[in-house]
């Protein structure tokens, strides 16, 4: 019922495959990888240094490569669904100058991670990438590639291993290459992300808690809508402004540092779009400390409302959800067995996340599919371990 993915294992092999076509069957020497990221809780805070509650993916981006003698670089992507062409090559700039985003894409993210890489220069390198994160999905393949691609820079030249650093380092390449103002959730995630927990991050101090989150009876979905509608990129950096105008109106450094009682004083002193954006930061971010607390307990129909609570605040007062996503949530939300369920990541399209009793599955599945107008594609995950060499025997 719910869709298979390749192990990672099964990227390797292919990604392998790929780099002997191209590369006169030479065998890369190095393979990492780097997981996307679903987000419980916690939507639209980072960026307001709230808090937020990823749990990193099985879904990853595999990358696999050798360097090479000179500063030569090549890149070959295996991915469907990118841009042409699917092999891009380029000098590294001797002089640490940029290396300027250009077309296609996808080698964007790459480029990015090259020029934050945090112990310059670099040798050359010749590697393919390959992923089971669906692209443009709501799940980060974008922070999963830098990531990924950061840790097979690692191999080639160690930098000092500070975890932290190189999540921001990975921020950094999508504001600059990607031009996506986003917060630090998603390469944080995919860094440092734990087998069997969610992460709690507190976006101000940049400190993680894992929270175990391995219950056999307990299962999250994630469910592809499948539609990205094309607001994605300019709402994001709107909203990012509306917040901060919110924050400064307040007196504040930032959303994190004001209350209801601040905001409802406030009213009057900002438009209403304005106050509602920063009344659903405000709330989230209680919510998601709440939701954190309910988790460590296993207090599971709490996570769930809280859960509902967030989808109706993105949806109503963020106005970040759309139709397809609201569905989804709906359907499942009829399920007996089924705790919780929301949008998950920017919006506009994407993932829902839904938390139930693993003996509600198939029937979830089943109503969803009947519901929703449009085909969704299934996750059945557990939380992984961030981004990792792989051994190559
Ligand atoms: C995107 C961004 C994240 C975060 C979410 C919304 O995924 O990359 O930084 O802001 O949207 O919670």
């Amino acid at each position: 019922m719910a869709c298979s993915y390749p192990s990672v294992s099964e990227l390797v092999t292919d990604a392998r495959s790929v780099y002997r076509q191209v590369f006169e069957n030479e065998a890369p020497l190095v393979a990492v990888c780097a997981p996307g990221r679903v987000n419980l809780i916690g939507e639209h805070t980072d960026y307001n240094q709230g808090f937020v509650l990823p749990m990193a993916l099985p879904l990853v981006t595999v990358v696999v490569g050798s360097k090479t003698s000179d500063r030569e670089v090549s890149l070959v992507t295996a991915n469907k669904d990118v841009d042409e062409p699917v092999r891009v090559d380029f000098t590294l700039p001797s002089d640490g100058s940029p290396l300027p985003p250009g077309s296609p894409s996808w080698a964007n993210y790459v480029k990015g991670v090259i020029q934050h890489y945090r112990a310059p220069p670099l040798p050359g390198f010749r590697a393919v990438i390959a992923s089971s994160v669906p692209l443009g999905g709501g799940l980060s393949s974008s922070a999963s590639l830098e990531v990924a691609f950061y840790t097979f820079l690692q191999q080639l030249k160690p930098d000092d291993g500070d975890d932290v650093s190189k999540a921001l380092s990975c921020q950094k390449a999508e504001h600059t290459h990607a031009g996506v103002p986003c917060g630090i959730m998603d390469q944080f995630v995919s860094v440092l992300g734990k087998e069997g927990h969610a992460l709690l991050i507190d976006c101000r101090s940049l400190e993680a808690t894992s929270i175990p989150l391995a219950d056999p009876h307990l299962v999250i979905l994630i469910t592809n809508s499948n539609v990205k509608h094309a607001l994605t990129g300019s709402e994001y950096p709107t909203r990012r402004r509306q917040c901060e105008e919110a924050a400064s109106i307040l007196g504040k450094d930032s959303l994190r540092d004001a209350t209801m009682k601040d905001l409802e004083e406030a009213k009057n002193k900002m438009e209403d779009v304005t106050y509602q954006r920063a009344r659903h930061v405000i709330q989230e971010i209680e919510r998601t400390a709440q939701a954190a607390e309910s988790l460590k307990k296993g207090d599971y129909v709490k996570f769930g409302k809280l859960m509902v609570e967030s989808h109706n605040s993105l949806r109503d007062l963020y106005e970040v959800s759309c139709k397809e996503l609201d569905e989804l949530v709906s359907a499942a939300m009829e399920v007996d067995g089924v705790y919780g369920s929301r949008m998950t990541g920017g919006g506009f399209g994407g993932c829902t996340v839904t938390l139930l009793q693993a003996s509600a599955i198939n029937k979830t599945i089943q109503h969803i599919k009947e519901q929703y107008s449009g085909t969704p594609t299934f996750y059945v995950t557990t939380p992984t371990q961030g981004a990792r060499p792989l051994s190559m025997s």
